[in-house]
């Protein structure tokens, strides 16, 4: 496998720059960001930004572009990128207003790779990893510390009393303990009311900068109620100061869950499910930094209609998703007619990508049930819907298979396309084939085939099924091949849960 990973760094060496950022970047006026630009090819690599407005600068050793803007507009950068095998050039725009995450987020979490034995050197390590294989180059940029990185009160603790007694039937409350945590036990909060962070995290801020300097932006992990799914510390009564401890500390992105908050809300009225949220995002829109803020209450609600109103760019749409079929296929198929709530800035969340070696809770984190087909279908359908990317997998198992999901940027482009649209399930054809299209901000049309049967299909599949009536240029994205010009259809032949994902061009009159 060494070897392989090293044919891939080979490969990867004889490139010439490929710049992946995407077109807008948005950024809230006034606040402290950064962002490291995406560019893959080898290294040694030159990177210019030009045109940078007030207020922000750039960091040409470390690729670096950081900040902040007072004045609301869009600002048009010009990257180039040069090494010994060529030259590119890359307009990006730095949109400055209140709005963040133009395009859907991008990173890691620790919680399919490492769960709850997660510690603040894996975090680190993964860092270092993601540095060495290249992702942030391809625009993998947040890190997502997960539950639990509080402590866990002690049993005889009234919350857990308290908690119990207020059971309430209708509205979700899980939460786990008191005792699944014994190496996590301790005091929630210090004489100020500071969320502590338990012994495996001591050197959080440390990490955090460390973290930092590797270009990485670093995400955190709460609840609106006053324990976490894992049975520590959340933020219940002291949202705004716990805001101010995730600025304070450097973080770029919180996740927000709903564990043991249930028991608080009333009903599930959409009042009562927003209340939480209402009151996180507008405490960290106060902060002097960027907080991206990902909602993860599993759809109640149809949380799609208005996860947007609370401050967040992000909701989780279920349930926990894992490496099974059955459940990677029930999330991504829950969206089929959910892209109407999809613009830059909201976007619907199926979960962690279960890609590589991913399952900690139950398996250590290194292996992965899903065939490499259903891993690759993954990965193209959580792009099609313009879904969140996080990477589930363990990184120190990566392997060359993963990384090749992971590094395709024709793939990722969908994704990140500046349209911001999400896919819609067009039609499904007689022989089960399912069509998803999604529309790209350049005019193409990105199509996924979708075989969700269990045998392989061969069939001609028309354009005009699709009410595409002319003829196209067609790619293949996952092999970056043209299929051809003029095209009215296109002869397929596709595994049992795999997926053919290509883009039409219209041909010019
Ligand atoms: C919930 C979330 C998961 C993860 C765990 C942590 O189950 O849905 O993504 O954050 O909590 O305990």
């Amino acid at each position: 496998m060494l070897c392989m990973i090293l044919t891939h760094t080979l490969t990867i060496a004889q490139q010439k720059p490929q710049i992946n950022s995407p077109e807008f970047f948005g950024v809230r006026t006034g606040k402290h960001f950064f962002y490291a630009i995406p560019i893959n090819g080898s290294r040694p690599m030159a990177i210019e930004a030009k045109n940078l407005p007030k207020g922000v600068n750039y960091d040409k050793k470390k690729g670096i572009i950081s900040g902040s803007i007072a004045e609301k507009g869009k600002y048009r950068i010009e990257i180039t990128a040069s090494n010994k095998n060529g030259l590119a050039k890359k307009y990006f725009t730095i949109a400055a207003g209140d709005q963040l995450a133009l395009t859907p987020p991008m990173g890691w979490s620790s919680w399919y790779s490492y769960g709850r034995k997660a510690k603040e050197a894996d975090i680190l390590k993964t860092a270092q990893l993601m540095k060495k294989y290249g992702l942030d180059q391809y625009g993998w940029s947040i890190l997502e510390i997960d539950d639990p990185w509080t402590n866990q009160p002690d049993d005889k603790d009234p919350v857990w009393k308290q908690l119990n007694n207020k059971l309430n039937k209708d509205v979700y409350q899980y939460h786990e303990g008191p005792n699944n945590l014994p190496d996590r036990k301790g005091i929630l909060r210090d004489g100020n009311g500071e969320l502590l962070p338990n012994q495996h995290y001591k050197n959080i801020e440390q990490t955090v900068k460390q973290i930092h300097e590797l270009g990485f932006k670093v995400g955190i992990y709460s609840s609106p109620g006053p324990l976490t799914c894992g049975g520590v510390a959340g933020s219940y009564g002291h949202e705004l100061q716990d805001a101010q401890y995730f600025a304070k500390v450097g973080f770029d992105y919180l996740k927000y869950d709903w564990c043991s908050y249930g028991v608080y809300a009333k009903d599930n009225s959409e009042e009562e499910l927003m209340k939480p949220y209402l009151l996180m995002g507008n405490a960290l829109k106060e902060q002097p930094r960027d907080i991206i803020f990902s909602l993860c209450q599993y759809g109640m609600g149809d949380v799609w209609k208005w996860g947007h109103k609370t401050g967040g760019q992000l909701w989780r749409t279920g349930d926990d998703v894992r490496d099974n079929w059955a459940s990677v296929y029930a999330a991504f198929k829950k969206l089929a007619d959910k892209s109407e709530y999809v613009q830059p800035g909201r976007w619907n969340d199926p979960d962690i990508l279960q890609i590589g070696a991913v399952g900690a809770e139950s398996r250590e984190g290194n292996s992965n049930h899903l065939t490499k087909e259903e891993q690759r279908t993954v990965m193209s359908m959580w792009c099609l819907l313009s879904a969140p990317l996080f990477i589930g997998a363990n990184v120190e198992h990566i392997d060359p298979f993963t990384l090749s999901l992971l590094t395709n940027n024709e793939v990722i482009a969908v994704d990140q396309d500046a349209l911001g649209k999400a896919a819609n399930l067009k039609l499904t054809l007689d022989n089960k084939v399912e069509v998803w299209t999604k529309e790209l901000y350049d005019g193409r049309i990105a199509i996924g085939l979708l075989n969700a049967t269990d045998t392989a299909q061969n069939f001609d599949f028309q354009f005009s099924s699709i009410g595409a009536d002319s003829s196209y240029y067609a790619r293949d994205l996952w092999y970056k091949k043209n299929l051809g010009k003029q095209l009215k259809s296109l002869p397929c032949k596709i595994p049992p849960h795999g997926i053919l994902l290509i883009t039409l061009k219209k041909l010019q009159k």
